[in-house]
């Protein structure tokens, strides 16, 4: 059996609390925040984001802090909205900017990608993304996600109207890498 939790580089772990502290000093990082969310962009208190992912470990949504082999926090992903007798649900991830550019995030979405398909047994995981985020575009379509349409004029930052990109990956079209 292939293992979901550890890559060459990174581990994914369970949210401790005290990983809301790193989490928080990320958000100190307008970048990050436009990048992550369409919320408004300010950081929130390390309680605020504790709260935050406290809340999706209830039964349906599963939240994994990404750790380097040092035991580093590099960010978080998150699996919510599951639909259990549909088999769907859907994904998010954020890595602090440090990490950004260097495959952590791909060998963790590979990860979550297993554990996605291979212990839920989903049949589908939906992600959406902005339209001006690159990097992750990349990073969702070289692991073979589809763009399946857009929200057309979502969010407007710095003046400019954008599209929030819909992605999809089916297990049937899913390649365990
Ligand atoms: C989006 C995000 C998760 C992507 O993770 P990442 O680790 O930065 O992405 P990767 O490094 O895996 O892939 C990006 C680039 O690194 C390159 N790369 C891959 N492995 C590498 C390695 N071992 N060494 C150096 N570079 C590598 C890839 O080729 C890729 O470059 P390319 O796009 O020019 O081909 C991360 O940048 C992030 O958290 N950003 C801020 C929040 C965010 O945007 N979240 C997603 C919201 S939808």
């Amino acid at each position: 059996m292939k293992d979901y939790l550890h890559a060459e580089r990174v581990s994914l772990t369970a949210f401790r609390p005290e990983d809301a502290d790193i989490l928080a000093a990320f958000e100190q990082d307008s970048e990050y925040l436009r990048l992550y969310d369409a919320e408004v962009a300010r950081p929130r208190t390390a309680e605020a984001v504790r709260a935050a992912y406290e809340s999706l470990t209830a039964p349906g949504n599963f939240v994994f802090t990404v750790r380097g082999l040092d035991g580093d926090v590099m960010g978080i992903v998150c699996l919510d909205g599951i639909l259990p007798f549909q088999g769907v649900g859907g994904l998010s991830i954020a890595l602090g900017r440090r990490y950004w550019g260097q495959g952590f995030g791909r060998e963790a979405l590979r990860l979550v990608l297993r554990f996605s398909f291979n212990e839920l047994n989903l049949r589908r995981l939906t992600i959406t993304v902005f339209d001006y985020n690159t990097r992750a575009i990349r990073l969702y379509e070289h692991l073979g996600f589809v763009r399946e349409g857009a929200f057309r004029s979502f969010l407007v930052r710095d003046g400019k109207a954008h599209d929030m990109l819909l992605y999809g990956l089916l297990r049937s079209e899913w390649h365990d890498s």
